[in-house]
């Protein structure tokens, strides 16, 4: 790739800003001076945004100014001009109460900053869970040629020889420590080592999806969501995708070419084969709000019956993200799933999704499997059905146990979040390995933010049995790190009335994965009686942004997205 001349400069979006007889003209350019940079460096060339979630506050993304820099290079060389700019970053071990509550304030953030810049094109860096999909909203709704650039997964954990995952085995470890098999000093050590590098989680939770949806969706450069944060490639890879900016610019590759029904189609394809983050269904719901291609929640559960699970990474699997790049990566499960998509999607590097993964090559088989020796004959999630969760619920049935995946059992009910967590552990908890626990007010609405307390952790009464595992029912999302039989996203949420609501202790719960049902077992006239006695609670916020959160944010069926930032 040379410099690429663009023909025609007054066709720039950026020419308005910059060229002209006004004094603003004059000014703006003036201003782009004060930068120390030369007119001949900028005059007549395309500007090239680089929108950069970098924060201290977000560790995933900690490293993402020197992934600008590395963007920089290749837009320069192309024969652009880029400007980086900040948006606010979504740090998912810090934020309260959810960063789910801030997706979509992040989402204008983005779609906001690029209207209203003088930008020709834009490179989206991100990461950490959130980042990836409000970038990805945020640009398509903008829709001026746009590039997802993720930091990568971090080095993988290892303690004392064994290789451990954030998340996924730090909580295993934790339980260990709350059973007092983990001594304080051990725990110590095991949180000097378990997260080495900046980057995103190293298993496949939200963020390792969210950056495997993008490349599927065509919105990253193929063979770029997997390599590890701190891998010279990922540079490389950066710095290929400013040269490769410059010139979508000039063939006006927006996202609206890219993000068609068929894409998203493609993108839920390989969700479902590589067991991904729950997570996953909101956020791509949300993503194709904002294009005319819409998505239903039973497009899912059709896509998750026809797809085979292919990729052996924890949670639902054994190995790293880390294995999974030196696999082959994304590509390599795209070939392998060739006869299940779209294959004639175009992509951000000008070429189709066959073009991109006809040849890609697989490197181990036991992290990436072919379709005759998939892991499980269908896609991780699955979406359910039932009087619980009229507008549905979904469970992720790779990381579920499969002894109850059929199951009926006495419910025990956790009236709030806060009611859970004080009496989680207590002895005399009156549940046995058959309870379903059920928790309350954990949705869009009802927490507020919709948050990842979906994972209920596991009663000691019932550990201390050596049952490490039981049905878990709840309007929230849980991390895509988790594992474990856990119903989740059941909608509509507790907190607007929906059924959940009205479950008491007791109630008998049937939970078919087969049948892909979630039934309450009590009578209809039972339930209208119960939901007729049910009182509104009070507003979370009066105020600011949670009060636009709560007055417009959608239910979780809907991606829960903001009803004003759908697409017309
Ligand atoms: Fe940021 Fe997991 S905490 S990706």
């Amino acid at each position: 790739m040379g410099v690429m001349p663009i023909d025609d400069p007054t066709k720039l979006r950026s020419y308005s800003w910059f060229n002209g007889k006004e004094y603003y003209n004059f000014s703006r350019r003036a201003n782009v001076r004060a930068l120390g940079i030369s007119r001949e460096s900028f005059h007549g060339k395309p500007v090239i945004g680089i929108c950069n979630s970098f924060s201290e506050l977000n560790n995933c993304n900690a490293h993402l100014r020197q992934v600008a820099d590395a963007v920089k290079r290749g837009v320069w060389a192309a024969g652009g001009f880029p400007l980086e700019f900040p948006v606010i970053s979504l740090g998912e071990q810090y934020m309260k109460p959810t960063t789910m509550l801030f997706r979509n304030l992040m989402a204008m953030d983005v779609e906001e900053s690029i209207r209203a810049n003088p930008v020709d094109g834009v490179l989206l860096l991100c990461g950490c869970d959130k980042t990836t999909p409000a970038m990805l909203m945020g640009a398509a709704s903008a829709d001026i040629p746009a590039m997802i650039i993720t930091g990568g997964p971090t080095l993988s954990g290892n303690y004392q020889g064994r290789t451990i995952g954030q998340g996924t085995d730090g909580r295993k470890i934790f339980d260990l420590y709350r059973m007092n098999q983990v001594s304080p000093e051990e725990l110590q050590e095991i949180e000097g080592c378990m997260v080495r590098s900046a980057g995103h989680c190293t298993v496949m939770g939200t963020a390792s999806t969210m950056a495997i949806v993008a490349e599927a969706l065509g919105m990253s450069l193929p063979g770029s969501a997997a390599i590890p944060a701190p891998d010279a490639r990922r540079m490389a890879f950066a710095e290929l995708s400013g040269r490769r900016m410059v010139e979508m610019v000039r063939e006006d590759l927006r996202p609206s070419k890219i993000l068609t029904r068929q894409a998203l189609e493609n993108a839920i394809t390989v969700d479902m084969a590589v067991g991904g983050s729950t997570n996953a269904v909101v956020h791509l719901l949300a993503i194709a709000g904002r294009t005319p291609h819409k998505l239903m929640l039973d497009d899912f559960d059709a896509i998750s019956r026809r797809t085979p699970f292919l990729v052996n990474v924890r949670p639902s699997g054994q190995h790293m993200m880390e294995d999974f790049f030196f696999a082959g990566g994304v590509p390599a499960v795209m070939r392998e799933l060739l006869p299940l998509l779209h294959r004639d999607c175009l992509t951000v590097n000008g070429k189709t999704i066959e073009d991109n993964v006809r040849d890609a090559p697989c490197h181990n088989r036991d992290v990436i499997r072919t379709r005759n020796q998939a892991l499980f004959a269908e896609g991780g999630t699955v979406v359910l059905r039932g009087n619980l969760c009229p507008d549905g619920a979904v469970l992720k049935q790779t990381a579920a146990s499969p002894h109850l995946c059929e199951h009926t059992g006495p419910a025990y009910v956790f009236e709030s979040y806060q009611q859970m967590h004080d009496t989680i552990d207590c002895t005399d908890l009156p549940i046995d390995k058959d309870t379903v626990l059920v928790m309350k007010g954990c949705g869009p609405k009802g927490a507020p933010g919709f948050p990842e307390w979906g994972h209920i952790p596991m009663p000691k009464v019932l550990l201390e049995r050596g049952i490490s595992d039981c049905v878990r029912i709840s309007d929230a999302r849980m991390s895509g790190t988790s594992f474990g039989t856990v119903v989740l996203h059941v909608s509509p949420e507790s907190s607007i009335g929906g059924p959940l609501a009205v479950v008491q202790t007791g109630d008998r719960i049937t939970l078919s994965v087969a049948n892909r049902t979630l039934h309450l077992d009590i009578t209809n006239e039972e339930l209208r009686r119960r939901a007729a006695l049910l009182q509104p609670a009070a507003p979370h916020y009066t105020r600011g942004y949670g009060k636009l959160f709560l007055d417009h944010v959608t239910q979780a069926h809907l991606g829960c997205d903001f009803d004003f930032l759908q697409s017309e």
